[in-house]
């Protein structure tokens, strides 16, 4: 019972101290901002703040990634980073680089590898594993750009890269290159560019009518009505 009143002092003296600081306020709000704009269901910041063990498990990720920078600290990162997964249901190795506004709906059973790069804006789905399918100590995970939507149940395999503006489908299993603006869907994951929109589709007169279907995807990414 003492240590968990131990645990306990030491979470809220390290949230206090962390909101002390403007940059990590600054960076809550972002990540608030970023469950609003993801989950049409996120209609209170407390409850988001408490109830999403995708975004505590990015929270995690950052400090553990910090420490895995330092040589001597790898392995408590390491160890860390399973306590957070028996936590949250996030396994995200501390040597993981993942951008901003990254938000991962429903979380658990979300696996991402030691060599996984992942850019800006980025959302997964819960059961997505970002993995690896050789045994060397190299690049062996997978690269995604910014703005990548990654549907439940995807495993991306292999040190293949995800373009920008891309998405991948529900249970799609990909192998290769995902080319920017197209979505991969199936098994294994076939590729199409996305369709492009029509001018009266794009709404209106002015609309560019070469505009990716998915440009905006995150005001119309059609999981989001799930
Ligand atoms: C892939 C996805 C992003 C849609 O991309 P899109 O380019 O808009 O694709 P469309 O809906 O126009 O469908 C294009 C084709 O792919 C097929 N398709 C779409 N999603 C698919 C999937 N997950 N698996 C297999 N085929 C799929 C469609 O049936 C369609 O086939 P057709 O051309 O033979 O008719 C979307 O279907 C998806 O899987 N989103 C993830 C949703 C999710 O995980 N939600 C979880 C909520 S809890």
């Amino acid at each position: 019972m003492k240590a968990l009143w131990t645990v306990a002092a030491a979470a809220i003296g390290a949230a206090a101290y962390g909101l002390s600081r403007p940059g990590v306020r600054a960076t809550l709000r972002e990540d608030l901002d970023t469950v609003r704009r993801r989950d049409p269901a996120a209609t209170n910041d407390f409850v988001s703040l408490v109830s999403y063990p995708g975004m505590h498990a990015i929270w995690a990720h950052r400090g553990l990634h910090r420490l895995w920078g330092n040589d001597t600290a790898k392995v408590p990162a390491r160890l860390m980073s399973q306590a957070v997964r028996t936590l949250t249901g996030v396994e995200i190795h501390p040597g993981a680089q993942i951008g901003r506004r990254f938000f991962i709906d429903h979380a658990n059973g979300v696996v991402i590898g030691e060599t996984s790069e992942i850019g800006d804006d980025v959302m997964l789905y819960h059961q997505v594993t970002l993995g690896g399918t050789s045994m060397e100590q190299a690049k062996r995970h997978p690269t995604i750009g910014n703005h990548v939507l990654v549907g439940a149940g995807a495993k991306i395999l292999g040190p293949v890269v995800v373009g920008d503006n891309s998405s991948v489908g529900a249970n799609a299993v990909v192998v290769k290159d995902v080319a920017s603006d197209s979505s991969a869907v199936g098994i294994p994951a076939k590729v199409r560019p996305y369709k492009k929109l029509t001018s009266a589709e794009a709404g209106g007169p002015n609309a560019d009518d070469t505009r990716s279907k998915y440009a905006d995807f995150e005001l119309i990414d059609p999981a989001i009505w799930i």
